[in-house]
């Protein structure tokens, strides 16, 4: 496995991939990784020739500067957990090299950027936009593995890929995004890197997010939309220690929020929770159908 930190050079290996007629896997990080993470690489590995890795943690997606300093930069556990299943590359630029000028694109996809985690974190997936189009110019993969954790991410980035393609940019013609299921801990947590930020009383108390979504399955079967977000937050809220910031029932594909079971072919339940006193935001979702 290689580790390459600058751009020139990822385009350079990227070229003699191409020449070989080699297919190429990129799996975007933020590092601080965990079995959901792997199981995105193994899948590349599965799928590619080559599989290249970016590990950066993008400044431009923070908007808060107390997050963006306490996120968990593991580099040297990330590169042997990386090397173990079989990734290639593994790109890790500094902010510089990613950003050797300040990015002022603005990237704009309602409602699919707009609502939920868009309408609580102001810019963030412009800046996600920002990085993940950059890496995607960059690599121009032939697959990209992204985490069903981050639903409304997947949406957002399959978005501007659509955009990318009306604007006839030939590598978002090509390239498919490949979403992967959630990777759960035996008691439901979802894998996040935030768990590692979770005190011993703060983990112990994450898995009733979980809980209460899976238990909404059942209680949706006879329950308005309204009774079923209304019976996630209480269930959460009632446990000391857990704040539900928001509880959304929307379509799958638009991110828009429905009324009733009817309103579309796939409907989806997203939640963020605080946990804790400092707080640690927890995000993620269930499929109702
Ligand atoms: O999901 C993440 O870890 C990040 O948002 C991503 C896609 C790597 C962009 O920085």
């Amino acid at each position: 496995m290689e580790i390459i930190n600058s751009v020139k050079e990822l385009k350079a290996k990227v070229s003699a991939l191409r020449s070989d007629n080699k297919t190429v896997g990129l799996v975007p990080t933020m590092g601080a990784l965990h079995a959901g993470h792997a199981s995105l690489v193994s899948q590349s590995v599965k799928e590619n020739d080559a599989t290249i890795v970016s590990v950066f943690v993008n400044p431009t997606q923070f908007n808060d500067k107390n997050d963006l300093a306490a996120y968990p930069r593991t580099m040297d556990a990330d590169c042997a957990l990386l090397e173990s299943i079989g990734a290639d590359y593994v790109f890790a630029p500094t902010v510089e090299e990613v950003y050797p000028e300040p990015d002022t694109r603005i990237f704009s996809y309602p409602p699919t950027d707009t609502v939920m985690e868009g309408a609580f974190r102001p810019g963030h997936f412009n800046g996600v936009c920002q990085i993940v189009s950059k890496l995607f110019m960059f690599v121009e993969p032939d697959h990209s593995y992204f985490g069903e954790k981050d639903f409304q991410q997947i949406a957002v980035i399959s978005a501007m890929v659509a955009d990318y393609q009306t604007q006839g940019a030939e590598w978002a013609k090509r390239m498919k995004i490949r979403p992967c299921p959630i990777i759960r801990e035996e008691d439901g947590l979802a894998l996040s890197s935030r768990n590692t930020l979770l005190a011993a009383n703060e983990r112990a108390i994450a898995p009733n997010i979980y809980k209460a979504l899976k238990g909404s399955i059942d209680y949706s079967r006879t329950h308005t939309i309204d009774e079923t977000k209304q019976y996630v937050i209480n269930q959460i809220d009632a446990v000391d220690g857990l704040e539900v910031q928001y509880y959304d029932i929307v379509n799958a594909g638009t991110l828009a929020s429905v009324t009733t079971w009817d309103d579309a072919e796939h409907i989806q339940g997203c939640i963020t929770v605080f946990c804790g006193a400092t707080p640690i935001r927890l995000i993620d979702n269930i499929n109702y159908k």
